[in-house]
């Protein structure tokens, strides 16, 4: 197998850290990252260890900021002359009082939604210069839960705040925002691909950050839940395949289970015109950051 320059955004725990084991594995080139510098430093030399693949790098940001998300991309496209693959894997879920970063976005909108499109974007010079340039997105079965239109008009939330809804909403606006990107790369006649990923139910610290700061009835659903959730080696090795198999060669537009069946995904609310209204709402957050 060809050794790929691979970009995994949260590979230092979870899914996305099984994600760039596996790669790590195949002899692919992976970049892990994570935001916080002791974590990515010791999944850099487990994965180094485990794998005994001395081709890892690593990078850290906090990618709920869009001037972090930018000077990733800056640094990536210094050090690297091409990349084959992003999978943008980082996520997180928040609690019930609604938190804003530095910047005034949302947190969960920012780290879940508008941080994978920033980085898809600023990395498309990058990944046009791969042969077979592929973006890999993991949302979220929740996504049904966002699967609403009545909150276009307060993206973010302000007025309508729910952790549970802002989560649902965050994965879905990101399934739309990625078929708008897949769209204007096919009509500019780009090769590089893009796909969408929901992993299931998956045992991972998703959320812990936040755990505390949840309500009651939640901590209990969760336990109850816990046995049920699958090893998040299942979605990772998913993660791999669509970031590297011959098998996804090509084939882009698409939403996949945590297997890698091509799955049909809930557009009760999509519409182009949501999807438009979305995407202008973003670009005018990120383009400030797209100039730079
Ligand atoms: N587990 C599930 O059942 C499930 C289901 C549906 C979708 N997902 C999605 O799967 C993806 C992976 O999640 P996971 O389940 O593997 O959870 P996880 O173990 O918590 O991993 C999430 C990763 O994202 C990173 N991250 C979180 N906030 C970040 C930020 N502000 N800046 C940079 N990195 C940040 C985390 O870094 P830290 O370690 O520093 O927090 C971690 O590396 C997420 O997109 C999640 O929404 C998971």
């Amino acid at each position: 197998m060809d050794s790929k320059t691979i970009l995994v955004t949260g590979s230092n725990s979870g899914i996305g850290y099984l994600t760039a084991l596996i790669l790590a594995n195949q002899g692919h080139h992976v970049i892990i990252h994570g935001r916080n510098e002791q974590k990515v430093k010791t999944a850099l030399s487990e994965i180094k260890k485990q794998s005994g693949n001395e081709k890892i790098d690593s990078i850290v940001a906090d990618l709920s900021i869009m001037s972090e998300v930018t000077r990733l991309a800056t640094e990536l496209k210094e050090k690297y002359d091409h990349l084959d693959a992003l999978v943008n894997n980082a996520g997180s879920q928040m609690g019930k009082e609604r938190s804003v970063t530095i910047e005034g976005h949302e947190k969960t909108m920012a780290i879940n939604t508008f941080a994978p499109l920033l980085l898809s974007e600023s990395l498309l010079d990058l990944l046009e210069k791969s042969a077979d340039g592929r973006i890999v997105t993991v949302s979220s079965a929740s996504y049904n839960q966002g699967t609403s239109d009545r909150y276009l008009d307060d993206i973010e939330l302000a007025n309508n705040y729910e952790f549970g809804r802002v989560y649902g909403l965050s994965k879905l606006y990101v399934l739309w925002l990625m078929w708008h990107l897949n769209d204007k790369l096919q009509e500019r006649g780009s090769k590089v691909t893009v796909n969408c990923m929901e992993p299931g139910s998956a045992l991972t610290n998703l959320g812990s950050e936040a755990a505390a700061n949840r309500p009651k009835i939640w901590k209990v659903i969760y336990a109850l839940w816990r046995p049920m959730m699958v090893d998040p080696a299942i979605p990772g090795e998913t993660n791999a395949r669509l970031a590297t198999g011959n098998e996804f060669h090509g084939l882009t537009g698409m939403f996949f289970d945590k297997n890698g069946r091509i799955e049909k995904e809930n557009r009760k609310y999509y519409s182009k015109e949501n999807e438009q209204k979305l995407w202008n709402y973003c670009m005018q957050i990120l383009t400030p950051y797209l100039d730079k």
